[in-house]
């Protein structure tokens, strides 16, 4: 698999290949995403077959500037407040589609609603605009592993599966995007992220934080085993047994990794998929324990990610 650096010649070349339907994996703040032109029914088909990604489960789509928006979903007054104060950045709001919606029907999974974000990264910035159209990104993993914050990740999961990755180095925040549904009359977050309900509380006041219920998830992301390594996960560790990696938050004693030692919730959301992925090998260890992550602030997100990958699997 060819994985060069972003260039303008690479980003150029990527932009080449999504607008002929193909899949181009990129970085963006967040997590690097698999990218498809969002009009192309084809293309996103593709991208499920990719991932192994049931059918049911929404992709969000990208775009370069919030006007681009317009054209696919009705934005309201709360969604102008919101992409003002946190576009671009790692928020993606849910809308109604707009009658005339040019992206394939296959990203909304049926449903008459569409999540649209605007990433803040230069490379997947200067790809939407070559481009010219939105583009549908799930993260670049297979369907219910850890989401991938380096090139490598995206090449060791779905390499062989797709046209291009694009090498733009670890993604800076690593934690998938906050998403928040605004159909309902009261906003609702259904995936924390690092802009927190108190962050978006503070633009548009009153929000509901979406309760489990594992049977029927109202955003599919939140089946209860997700982000699952191939280890079982252990919470709240303060010490490793026999055979377990430790994965540590900042003063834990004899960790195998740190998040952050110095316990700076911001450094453990951008290490905490790279150093599950480094932990996950059946080769040393038998099981990953982690240690508690305060649930405040992007805790809260971070603490969500920990339980789905703690989670029994199906
Ligand atoms: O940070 C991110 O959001 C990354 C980067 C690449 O942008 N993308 C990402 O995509 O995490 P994905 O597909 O792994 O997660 C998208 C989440 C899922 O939980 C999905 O169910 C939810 O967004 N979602 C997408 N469209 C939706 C819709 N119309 N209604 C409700 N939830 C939706
Ligand atoms: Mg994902």
């Amino acid at each position: 698999m060819n994985i060069p650096s972003a260039t303008a010649e690479t980003i150029a070349e990527g932009a080449r290949i999504l607008r002929a339907g193909g899949l181009v994996a990129f970085p963006t703040e967040t997590v690097y995403g698999l990218g498809g032109d969002a009009t192309q029914g084809k293309t996103i088909a593709r991208i499920f077959e990719a991932k192994g990604r049931p059918a049911f489960n929404p992709l969000i789509v990208h775009v370069a500037d919030r006007c681009w928006v317009a054209d696919l979903a009705e934005a309201d007054d709360r969604f102008e407040k919101l992409a003002r104060a946190f576009w671009p950045g790692p928020l993606t709001l849910v809308l109604r589609r707009r009658a005339g919606c040019p992206a394939s029907n296959l990203v909304s999974a049926g449903h008459d609603t569409i999540a649209v974000r605007m990433p803040d990264h230069r490379v997947a910035l200067e790809l939407l605009r070559g481009v010219g159209r939105p583009l549908a990104a799930p993260s670049a993993n297979a369907s219910g592993t850890v989401s991938p914050t380096l090139a490598a990740h995206v090449a060791a999961s779905l390499g062989d599966r797709i046209d291009l990755i694009i090498d733009g180095g670890p993604c800076p925040v690593g934690l998938e995007s906050a998403v928040l549904d605004l159909t309902q009359t009261t906003a609702m977050i259904l995936r924390p992220g690092v802009i927190t309900a108190e962050d978006i509380a503070r633009v548009i006041g009153r929000i509901d934080i979406a309760r489990e219920d594992p049977a029927a998830p109202k955003s599919p992301g939140q089946l209860a085993s997700h982000y699952a390594p191939s280890l079982p996960i252990r919470l709240n560790a303060t010490i490793g047994a026999a055979g377990e990696a430790l994965l540590g938050f900042g003063a834990t004693a004899r960790a195998t990794l740190n998040l952050s030692p110095g316990g700076d919730l911001k450094e453990a959301a951008a290490n905490l998929f790279a150093m599950l992925r480094a932990l996950d090998d059946r080769g040393k260890f038998t099981a990953i324990a982690v240690a508690t992550i305060p649930a405040t602030g992007i805790g809260i997100a971070i603490n969500d990610r920990l339980e789905r990958a703690a989670a029994p699997r199906l």
